[in-house]
């Protein structure tokens, strides 16, 4: 099988991912790019993407629609894949992108996700942001980062790596 591993990854959270991802299909054909290498032309080659963001104000990068709608063609299965830094706001992360995949029929076989640090905010910012919580809240605010911190950690990317060998065999 020929296969594209594609991200955006601002911080290098998703990267991780992706390269984590890309170790579990050894033996396969992988292309493993940032998404600003990858032409649109290319997309039908592949049997499968893996197509991977952060997740920016509940969204995935605008770099992934884009290059789904610049292409002509593309290929019959998909698998997704992001990172995030809240319990909630990024469930709807692709929705552009799936809209697009339904109406060229192309298949989402499954989707992946794990926690990444907020490396992008300063500690500063986040610690004036928790100052600024009602108590209750706050104390919440503070365990949920604690989580956070140092995320995607070897659990998620061993998850990852997981991912994609049971996707292969799905294929
Ligand atoms: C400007 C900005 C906006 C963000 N918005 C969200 C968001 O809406 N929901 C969320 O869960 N995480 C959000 N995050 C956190 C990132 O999704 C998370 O840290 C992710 O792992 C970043 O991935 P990257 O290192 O590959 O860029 C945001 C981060 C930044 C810097």
């Amino acid at each position: 099988m020929k296969i594209l591993v594609t991200y955006f990854s601002n911080t290098g959270n998703t990267e991780k991912v992706a390269q984590s991802i890309k170790n579990g299909l050894e033996g396969q054909h992988v292309d493993l790019k940032p998404i600003k290498e990858v032409e649109p032309s290319s997309l039908k080659e592949y049997d499968i993407i893996f197509l991977g963001s952060g997740i920016y104000a509940s969204r995935v990068n605008k770099a992934l629609p884009d290059l789904i709608n610049a292409a002509q063609e593309l290929p019959p299965n998909f698998a997704f894949f992001s990172t995030h830094a809240s319990a909630d706001s990024y469930q709807d992360g692709f929705k552009l992108v799936k809209r697009k995949l339904e109406k060229v029929k192309s298949k989402i076989i499954s989707e992946f996700d794990c926690m990444g640090e907020n490396i992008g905010i300063p500690e500063a910012t986040i610690k004036s942001m928790l100052e600024k919580l009602p108590p209750e809240k706050r104390k919440e605010a503070e365990e949920f980062q604690k989580k956070l911190k140092g995320r995607p950690n070897d659990e998620d990317l061993e998850k990852a790596t997981k991912f994609a060998q049971s996707i292969i065999k799905k294929l």
